[in-house]
């Protein structure tokens, strides 16, 4: 998928809150071996570094062009490579993922592929949005299903794999989790106006769509823009984001 790291940049600062909340989930531990699945652009691999005294941390993506940008942050005890998050395999203290499953299929089967890189006696400490009944995510969905856009998407819609949390407590419960913490939090943006929803939206939920309808993309983003406009008129706007937290221990 064709990410733009700069336009993904443009609500970084609003990134940063659930990332602290995740973070403040961690056990910290001296000499951790830290595998961060999904790292983007690397600035949040290499905070996660930072917080983990003596840690040895690796950040994977399957996007070159994020890890491109994340090439400055390499050094001793930080680096990055191309591989899938669904695919990967080893074994570390701490499987870390920030907004980045929600991208991956069939999470009945990704969470126990997920748990199975834990080592004995380590974590997994997993942030992902959950914001899929927002008008933000409906009217995409809703878009696509019209004309032209379903002829050009070939009836492609962007399915969300993000289940019920219930469904991961349950999927950790019985994967032999200890120390469980599961939680919804809602973060509240505050943005300028209708369109800076879509701006946000353009550098996360869209980008599959942008990929797949070409020259339609510009007619796309009127009729979204539009209906935006239509349901938050005013200014500023409010934006809840709906976001999954879970963390949990595999028994030493
Ligand atoms: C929304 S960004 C999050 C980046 C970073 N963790 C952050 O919080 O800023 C999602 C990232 O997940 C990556 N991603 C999506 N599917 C992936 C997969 N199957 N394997 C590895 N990375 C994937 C994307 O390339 C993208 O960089």
């Amino acid at each position: 998928m064709p990410w733009n790291p700069d336009q993904y940049h443009k609500f970084q600062a609003q990134r940063a809150a659930p990332f602290e909340d995740l973070l403040h989930m961690i056990a910290v531990r001296q000499g951790l071996r830290v595998i961060d699945l999904g790292c983007g652009t690397g600035e949040l691999t290499a905070r996660l570094a930072e917080a983990l005294p003596d840690s040895n941390v690796l950040g994977i993506d399957s996007s070159a062009q994020m890890l491109a940008k994340a090439r400055p942050y390499v050094r001793p005890g930080l680096r990055f490579e191309q591989a899938d998050l669904a695919t990967i395999e080893g074994e570390w203290d701490l499987v870390f993922s920030h907004a980045a499953i929600q991208w991956v299929d069939d999470h009945a089967a990704l969470i126990p592929h997920l748990w199975s890189l834990v080592a004995p006696g380590g974590q997994i400490a997993i942030q992902q949005p959950a914001n899929h009944d927002h008008p933000s995510h409906v009217y995409a969905r809703e878009i696509a299903s019209e004309e032209p856009f379903r002829t050009a998407l070939g009836g492609w819609v962007r399915v969300v794999p993000v289940l019920p949390m219930d469904r991961y407590a349950q999927m950790l419960f019985d994967l032999g989790a200890e120390d469980m913490t599961v939680l919804e939090k809602i973060y509240p943006h505050v943005l300028e106006n209708a369109d800076a929803i879509a701006e946000w939206t353009s550098g996360t939920l869209l980008v599959p769509y942008f990929e797949r309808l070409g020259d339609l993309r510009e007619s796309f983003m009127e009729i979204y823009r539009a209906r935006l406009r239509e349901t938050f008129p005013g200014s500023p706007v409010f934006y809840p984001f709906r976001r999954m937290l879970f963390a949990a221990r595999r028994a030493p």
